[in-house]
């Protein structure tokens, strides 16, 4: 009797713990105004972009694209409060291995299997580089290619007029999967072996397909448990701006069902973001939850959401895309249920 109480006692535990923890299924958030962007430093950079973003013990650590006409290349800076974050010092990428020329929309995570970070971003094709110490700019290794034969022929066949970009890898326990979109409704995956990595990508399936405005770039993949997980994808709204949709799925290779997934209940975009005062940006664009959990498995924990995004103020959106001014900003939050 005794016995069985306790078990249910625990079961009950279970459940509440479950619950508490469980992913919204709508969001909304509060947004900071813009908090960086370049600096006055001699590189007339355009914008900063595409942030990937862990926490370790209190520093934030992020990696984000450079854009100017001229082309992209990436940046990394750290700081502990997000009130200051606009005065962290820059270290530029392309002083580093990783080299000069086009090199953007960067991931950062801990492979624990080689006790290595790994940064993965688009540079023509799906490329890597890693560093023993996430703090060292200079530390990370030259440019690998994930598909030593170029670009895959399924992406040549449907990639119509987009651009091949933003490379996302996560694991599960047995497989490291390669996500990219094609700017053009397709998002694809790729799967090696976790003995394999990162070596081995196999040839791309189509993960998700659509209108070209619904499905358009920055995927993200997290896991909340082994049985759930939240994929957020940017999307184009009914007058341009950017919103993020997001699905979910019990395992990382199928079965995505949308969540909070229109432009009226987004994920995050101007339906459910509250700023102070007008908003700085009508566009909710490429960015990234805060991780706190470090590995290759990129587990979030549902709570209190924090996202680090890029934005633009609506005055400035004209002309060529690459020299648009965008920012980054954090939101947070505000309906947690746990
Ligand atoms: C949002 O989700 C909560 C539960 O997570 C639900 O009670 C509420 O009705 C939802 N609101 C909308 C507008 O869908
Ligand atoms: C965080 O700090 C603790 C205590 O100083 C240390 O043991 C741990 O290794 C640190 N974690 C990381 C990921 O650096
Ligand atoms: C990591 O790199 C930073 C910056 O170069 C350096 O200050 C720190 O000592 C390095 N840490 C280790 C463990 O080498």
């Amino acid at each position: 009797m005794k016995f069985l109480a306790l078990l249910a006692a625990a079961s009950i535990q279970q459940l509440a713990s479950r619950q508490a923890k469980s992913l919204s299924s709508n969001f909304t958030w509060k947004s900071t105004g813009p908090l960086i962007g370049p600096k006055d430093d001699g590189r007339n950079l355009a914008g900063i972009k595409d942030p990937t973003i862990v926490e370790i013990n209190g520093t934030y650590h992020v990696f984000s694209s450079t854009s100017q006409l001229a082309g992209y290349n990436m940046v990394y800076f750290s700081f502990t409060d997000f009130e200051k974050a606009g005065s962290a010092e820059f270290h530029y990428l392309d002083q580093s291995p990783i080299g000069t020329g086009y090199r953007a929309a960067p991931e950062v995570f801990f492979f624990e299997p080689h006790g290595l970070w790994y940064l993965i971003y688009q540079n023509g094709n799906a490329a890597y580089s890693t560093n023993k110490n996430i703090s060292d700019p200079l530390g990370w290794t030259a440019p690998t290619n994930f598909y030593p034969n170029g670009r895959p022929a399924i992406i040549s066949e449907n990639i119509g007029a987009g651009y091949w970009v933003d490379m996302w890898v996560i694991c599960d326990k047995t497989t490291c999967h390669l996500f990219s979109s094609d700017d053009n409704g397709q998002l694809y995956r790729s799967e090696t072996p976790i003995g394999d990595f990162p070596k081995g990508m196999s040839e791309p399936v189509i993960a998700l397909q659509g209108k070209k405005e619904d499905l358009f770039e920055a995927v993200c993949i997290h896991r909340i448990t082994d049985d759930q997980y939240l994929l957020v994808i940017e999307a184009i709204g009914a007058t341009g701006e950017r919103y993020f949709r997001s699905f979910t799925s019990n395992r990382i290779a199928e079965g995505w069902k949308p969540l909070a997934a229109t432009e009226e209940n987004p994920f995050a975009g101007a339906a459910n973001v509250e700023f102070e005062g007008t908003p700085w940006t009508k566009s909710i664009s490429h960015g990234e939850i805060i991780r706190t959990h470090l590995d290759q498995t990129l587990t979030i924990d549902p709570c209190k959401l924090r996202f680090l995004y890029q934005g633009l103020d609506p005055a400035l959106n004209s002309g060529e895309y690459n020299a648009l001014p965008w920012r980054l900003a954090l939101i947070t939050q505000t309906n947690s249920a746990c």
